[in-house]
């Protein structure tokens, strides 16, 4: 797991002087570039950009001035369903990323506004890809199909939605395949068409994307009541009163189900003509992750 942090850590590395490039928002005006700014540099794992930079990579893809706007736009997109996920109406959260939750210190107004602000900024971002407009075409489409009313917004609606509902293990699924897995699999589905991999090659990296995804979401759940909150970043034991995994399924059951949809995406990347050595790693620290 050593060299794999490590590993993980170099094309973290990347990302982020990619990020921080795309975060000056040169000429955009006070409180909103602040706003903007706040929650992505306070830090993460950079999950999103990491996965679709190095399926990107194994397919062959060698431009970063290709992947590394898509690869930002999902963090920037992922960091404000984060904003917005924290708000009071919603999750009515104080801390993320180890620091008071952007309306916390920005007020309501301003963290509802930057977090559209990001939304947009990062389909600006996705669209300065230096690629074939085909390519940029079909990887656009995939990530704004897992992102809206048939995937991470749905997925937030299910998900306070559920609160006060009968535990239901259909419709905890589908809360964690809306609004977590869909978006994980697209940053896979992505990396592989600018990397240039065929039609067939893409359908699985999607289908592992998607395993990694659901995987990831229930982990997350897990790590609600077994986590601590100086690892994480964030709050624990908040998820009380919603339907998560533990709550449908009890601890054990849940980290069974996530070491299943493991064991699936790793079968899957496996069947592929490329090196997905490093995906599959991904894939055990998924679930072994304590933050
Ligand atoms: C948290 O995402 C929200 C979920 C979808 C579970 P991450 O665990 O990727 O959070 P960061 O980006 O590292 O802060
Ligand atoms: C959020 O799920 C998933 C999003 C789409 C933002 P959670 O509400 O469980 O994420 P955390 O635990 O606040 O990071
Ligand atoms: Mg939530
Ligand atoms: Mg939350
Ligand atoms: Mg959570």
């Amino acid at each position: 797991m050593q060299d794999f942090l490590k590993e993980y850590e170099k094309r973290r590395e990347l990302i982020e002087i990619y990020l921080k490039k795309f975060l000056e928002l040169e000429g955009v005006s006070s409180p909103l570039k602040e706003a903007m700014q706040y929650t992505i540099k306070a830090g993460g794992k950079r999950f999103r950009p990491v996965i679709m930079y190095e399926t990107y990579r194994i397919c062959g893809g060698r431009d970063e001035e290709e992947i590394m706007p898509p690869a930002c736009a999902a963090e920037l997109i992922h960091t404000f369903t984060l904003i917005h996920d924290d708000l009071p109406a919603i999750d009515n959260d104080e801390l993320r990323r180890g620091k008071p939750t952007l309306h916390k210190v920005f007020g309501e107004d301003v963290a509802i506004l930057a977090g559209d602000a990001l939304f947009i900024y990062g389909i600006e971002v996705f669209l300065e890809a230096k690629s074939e407009p085909e390519k940029i075409l079909k990887a656009l489409k995939s990530l704004v199909k897992s992102l809206g009313s048939k995937g991470v917004i749905e997925g937030e609606v299910l998900d306070v939605k559920g609160v006060g509902m009968k535990p239901n293990q259909n419709y905890v699924k589908k809360i964690h395949a809306k609004k977590t897995a869909l978006f994980i699999s697209s940053c896979l589905e992505i990396g592989s068409i600018f990397g240039g991999a065929n039609d067939e090659e893409i359908k699985k990296f999607k289908e592992a994307g998607f395993e990694m995804g659901m995987a990831f979401q229930i982990q997350d759940d897990i790590l609600d009541i077994v986590g601590e909150k100086e690892k994480l970043g964030k709050e624990v034991r908040k998820d009380a009163d919603k339907m998560t995994f533990v709550k449908v399924f009890g601890l054990e059951k849940s980290k069974e189900i996530a070491r299943i949809h493991i064991q699936n995406a790793k079968k899957i990347l496996k069947e592929l003509p490329y090196n997905t050595k490093f995906l599959e790693k991904t894939c055990d620290f998924i679930i072994s992750r304590n933050y």
